[in-house]
């Protein structure tokens, strides 16, 4: 499967072949939940007020049938949670321990997705395919990772453990682990903590990034044509003098205004 960070055999131990009895999972699920949102107040209140649970739960009970090939009972059980729920995880999708959805409402997660262990996902999160591919089609989500509200992850890629993908966000490509991806197509903003900064607008690999650099190429050539680029005057001074006079004239007048004299 080569998805670093999490083989299917991993996970197949850590989860599958785990002898961990349904309650203690359960209690290691709200445990995490507890861990995890700031908002729970009680245990009653993780499992009385948290659909995104539920619907895991429901999962492991679909899972195991869809492992005894009871498919339409498996899919229809799938159904069931997503009118409870309003999360619609695919019966064969295999999923990590201590997931937590919060908020639940509109996340989807496909048939041939893997999800890790203590992962997180907000509302509206997508694990899907793109719409053209066959077989292992739909992402991998290694250990750790945090999933922003809306966030689409699409296609057979994997998000590498403990990275972030921001609210909003349309991943495509393999992110590494430690890493923060964010935008539409999402890009890089930090890696093993540090700021990553995009500098060659072919990082971003957006539409428009064809027509910058064309662009780009356009002006320098220009230039050399005019004999070379002039030399760079700081944009914007005249303005910004304007300013600084203004706000020293502010300062000089400042205790008037605080007396209530008005200016
Ligand atoms: C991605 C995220 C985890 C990054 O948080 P962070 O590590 O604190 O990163 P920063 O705030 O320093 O942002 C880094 C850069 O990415 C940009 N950015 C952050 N989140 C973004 C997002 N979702 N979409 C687009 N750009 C984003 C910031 O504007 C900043 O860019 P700049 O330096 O050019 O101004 C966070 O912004 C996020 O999206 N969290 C999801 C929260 C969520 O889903 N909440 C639901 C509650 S119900």
């Amino acid at each position: 499967m080569g998805a670093p960070g999490l083989e299917l055999e991993t996970w197949e131990t850590e989860n599958l072949a785990s002898t961990m009895p349904l309650f203690e999972r359960i209690r290691e699920d709200v445990r995490s939940v507890m861990e995890r949102d700031p908002a729970a107040r009680s245990k009653l209140e993780i499992l009385t007020c948290y659909p995104g649970l539920w619907a895991v739960w429901i999962h492991r009970v679909s899972h195991a049938m869809w492992g005894a090939k009871l498919y339409l009972p498996a899919r229809m059980l799938s159904q069931v949670a997503r009118l409870l729920t309003g999360v619609d995880i695919h019966p064969g999708a295999l999923l990590g321990r201590r997931l937590f959805i919060d908020h639940a409402a509109g996340v989807v997660i496909g048939e041939t997705a893997i999800v890790g262990s203590d992962v997180t996902l907000y509302q509206g999160v997508t694990l899907g395919g793109t719409g053209k591919g066959h077989g292992k089609r739909h992402p991998t989500v290694c250990d750790g990772v945090f999933v922003g509200n809306n966030a689409n992850i699409l296609g057979n890629i994997t998000v590498g453990a403990n990275s972030r993908v921001g609210a909003g966000s349309v991943v495509l490509n393999d992110v590494p682990p430690n890493s923060t991806v964010v935008g539409v197509p999402a890009h890089i903003v930090y890696r093993n903590g540090e700021r990553v900064l995009i500098t060659d607008p072919h990082d971003i690999k957006d539409p428009l990034s064809d027509a910058l650099i064309a662009l780009a190429a356009r002006v320098e050539e220009l230039e050399q044509r005019l004999g070379g680029p002039e030399p760079c005057v700081e944009p914007f001074a005249a303005e910004e003098a304007d300013r600084s006079a203004y706000r020293e004239e502010l300062e000089r007048l400042a205790h008037f205004v605080s007396m209530g004299e008005g200016i």
